[in-house]
């Protein structure tokens, strides 16, 4: 069946609402590579939005998961539990860089989000949450509202849930300080609401959606300190960042800082449709037996895949990896750089999780979407899945699975060279 075809009865079956951005049709995956119905190949720089960390296909994750499926594919979590879900458990608190932690299991990152805010209201008593502008939580009606982008994750869909306040998110690219964003924080509870009054602040520790922004080196411990202070709860959001994207399991390790509570999912089981909320047992334990689950919570394929997962992270030393990764792309996105300063404004990594911000004339302040969505076109033409984001819709960003060959990175990164000079 070829790729336009697909598109075009798609377009007859499917709302618009939920697009995509190639039309290119999967047929198989293997790694980094990916082929499709006509048989084409591509390289990955998208890893399915840092879900298959650990590659397309890992042989471990799919005789995992088709041993579970043997076995049974589901009976609930709140009915009849299983051996795997207690033990992803098990894993998952060891590793949390949070002391005596707990966990639940949901299905998305979006449901994780939602669950880790009911859990703050109800551990706290405190309705407000404060979130960053340029923030992504995800798309249902609590994480629309947490979510710092209009455009088009917003537009239309109000009313947002209330109190939800956002302040600037200190992405020193675009000229936005820790200091001024604390000091936005600190009007907040001036003019809007009173620290007391506020559950939460969640925060990703680098914008995912949003533009790869990492937070400033400190901005992490001075919110934990304003957090401690005010008895706010911190939710470090690791949906995009987490498991082994930047060269620790969680971003927030960069930092040394302790979150009260952290969410989970994309890289948690190489693309099984499972997500977690970790948090200290004192806040975690808050919301009665009952409160918090879902029919597909916590299904045991994504409790198999989950578990394959973190053996591979281990096995494979993808944190060492995505390090390694990210350096080899820096290196191959700054050459490019030079050669167009006045069109590549920045290039920007931690560990694996890299991308370049395109302007126009040398000027930060232009930022160029256009570029991004042609280039991001042109490499899909040549042979390369590679994404953009960023408020401004202008920063190419990539997201390679962690287990990439090295010889297939480089062909991306030609690939990506080759796109951009025949684009501008
Ligand atoms: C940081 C962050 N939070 C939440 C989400 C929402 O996850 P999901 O799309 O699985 O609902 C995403 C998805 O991109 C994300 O990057």
């Amino acid at each position: 069946m070829k790729n336009h075809e697909l598109q075009e009865r798609k377009g007859r079956v499917f709302a618009r609402g939920m697009g995509n951005m190639f039309p290119i049709y999967a047929a198989r995956a293997v790694n980094a590579e990916i082929w499709d119905e006509e048989g084409k190949r591509y390289i990955d720089f998208a890893a399915g939005i840092a879900v298959v960390n650990t590659g397309h296909s890992h042989p471990e994750i799919v005789a995992a998961v088709k041993q579970q499926l043997d076995a049974f594919s589901h009976t609930c979590v709140m009915v009849t539990p299983y051996a795997n879900v207690v033990e992803l458990a098990e894993k998952i608190t060891a590793i949390a860089p949070i002391e005596d932690a707990r966990a639940i299991f949901l299905s998305t990152g979006a449901e994780a989000v939602e669950n880790a805010i009911k859990i703050a209201r109800v551990a706290t008593g405190r309705p407000g949450v404060i979130a960053f502008s340029g923030g992504f939580h995800g798309r249902t009606n609590l994480c629309m509202g947490l979510t710092g982008k209009v455009v088009p994750y917003k537009k239309g869909f109000g009313p947002f849930t209330p109190e939800i306040y956002h302040v600037p998110f200190p992405a020193e690219y675009l000229g936005i300080s820790a200091e001024l964003s604390l000091a936005a924080l600190d009007q907040l509870f001036k003019s809007d609401i009173q620290p007391d009054r506020v559950a939460a602040i969640i925060i990703e520790p680098v914008q995912g959606e949003g533009g790869f922004y990492p937070v400033p080196e400190g901005f992490l411990s001075k919110l934990r300190e304003l957090c401690d202070k005010h008895g706010i709860i911190l939710i470090l959001d690791e949906i995009q960042t987490g498991y082994a994207r930047t060269g620790r399991m969680f971003a927030v390790e960069h930092s040394g800082v302790e979150p009260d509570i952290m969410t989970l999912a994309k890289g948690i089981a190489g693309g099984f449709p499972i997500s977690a909320v970790v948090g200290k047992a004192a806040i975690m334990n808050a919301p009665e037996p009952g409160g918090l689950g879902g029919t597909y919570a916590a299904s045991p394929l994504g409790c198999a895949a989950g578990l394959a997962v973190l053996d591979i992270i281990e096995k494979e030393s993808l944190c060492e990896r995505a390090t390694e990764t990210g350096n080899r792309l820096v290196a191959g996105l700054r050459r490019l750089q030079a050669k167009h300063p006045e069109l590549i404004g920045d290039v920007r990594g931690l560990g694996a999780m890299v991308a370049m911000e395109l302007i126009s004339s040398g000027d930060a302040g232009q930022a160029n979407p256009a570029l991004a969505k042609a280039l991001t076109a042109k490499a899909a033409e040549l042979g390369l899945i590679l994404l953009s984001c960023g408020v401004r819709s202008n920063v190419i960003r990539i997201l390679v699975p962690l287990t990439i060959e090295f010889k297939h990175l480089e062909e991306g990164l030609n690939i990506l060279e080759e796109a951009f000079e025949a684009c501008i």
